[in-house]
């Protein structure tokens, strides 16, 4: 599969890169591949915190999201009816999906086209939600991920801590109140499309992150050892503080690294 050792390689540039980063050089242990999962609803601020300590630490940044997007643009480009789960799930399986870049401009493919943008349009991002349910499509995605990010790499999503990765060697659980992410998302939307509606947002947000907490397959939910941080009324360095303090605690205890 060409995405995965596209993605395998990258995952290497990373790992050399991170030999020299300074964390190594506080741990007395032999550096082997970190992986750091952060899951949490929507608007938690997991992507922002994710690129900056994959940034930090010379990681590679997966955003799994971005992936079941893809999926959702694929099945809304095809004839296929986003209710055929047998369909969905096989079209999930065949199409090429690249996530490449440094974190800061992460540009997304779907079979060799660049769908950066097109995946944050609305109607992806509703679909995305509905067709993250169907296993076929979350197995065919889980195993990407495991291949993409087993040399290192920060994962976000809502299954990684629990399924995709359940041993990574950090695991983040983020999260705020709603009111407070849907304001975020609110803010990011609207730059986009200055009519966005406030009420809207706020429905859609807590709709999708119902779906994605009680679906039968990989609910989200807080994993086994995870650092839970809720970041209501923090700021984003604030909670990157928090979760660099984290990091460096883990690379300094012995049995954790
Ligand atoms: O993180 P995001 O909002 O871009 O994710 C889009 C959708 O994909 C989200 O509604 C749930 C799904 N998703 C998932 O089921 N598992 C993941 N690991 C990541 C995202």
């Amino acid at each position: 599969m060409d995405s995965v050792q596209e993605a395998g390689a990258g995952g290497r540039r990373h790992e050399a890169r991170f030999a020299e980063s300074k964390f190594k050089a506080q741990s007395k242990f032999m550096p082997r591949p970190l992986i750091i999962a952060i899951d949490g609803p929507s608007g938690a601020g997991k992507s922002t915190l994710g690129r900056m300590l994959a940034r930090e630490l010379n990681l590679l940044y997966i955003d799994t999201g971005s992936m079941y997007r893809a999926v959702a643009l694929a099945v809304m480009e095809s004839s296929i009816s986003s209710t055929d789960d047998v369909a969905v799930g096989s079209l999930a399986a065949r199409v090429s999906i690249d996530l490449r870049g440094d974190p800061d401009s992460m540009e997304v493919t779907l079979d060799g086209r660049d769908v950066t943008e097109s995946i944050r349009r609305e109607e992806v991002t509703h679909l995305s939600s509905i067709i993250s349910a169907i296993p076929e499509v979350r197995r065919a995605m889980v195993e990407r991920q495991r291949e993409m990010g087993k040399l290192g790499a920060v994962l976000n999503g809502r299954d990684i801590g629990t399924v995709v990765f359940p041993n990574a060697d950090v695991k983040f659980f983020l999260t705020a109140v709603p009111d407070e992410r849907a304001q975020r998302r609110f803010v990011e939307e609207s730059v986009q499309d200055p009519n966005v509606d406030f009420e809207a947002t706020f429905v859609d947000m807590t709709e999708r992150d119902r779906r994605d907490s009680t679906r039968a397959d990989s609910p989200l939910r807080i994993a086994e050892n995870a650092v839970v941080i809720d970041s209501t009324g923090l700021s984003i360095d604030e909670v990157f503080a928090k979760m660099i303090a984290v990091v460096q605690a883990t690379l300094a205890t012995p049995g954790d690294w």
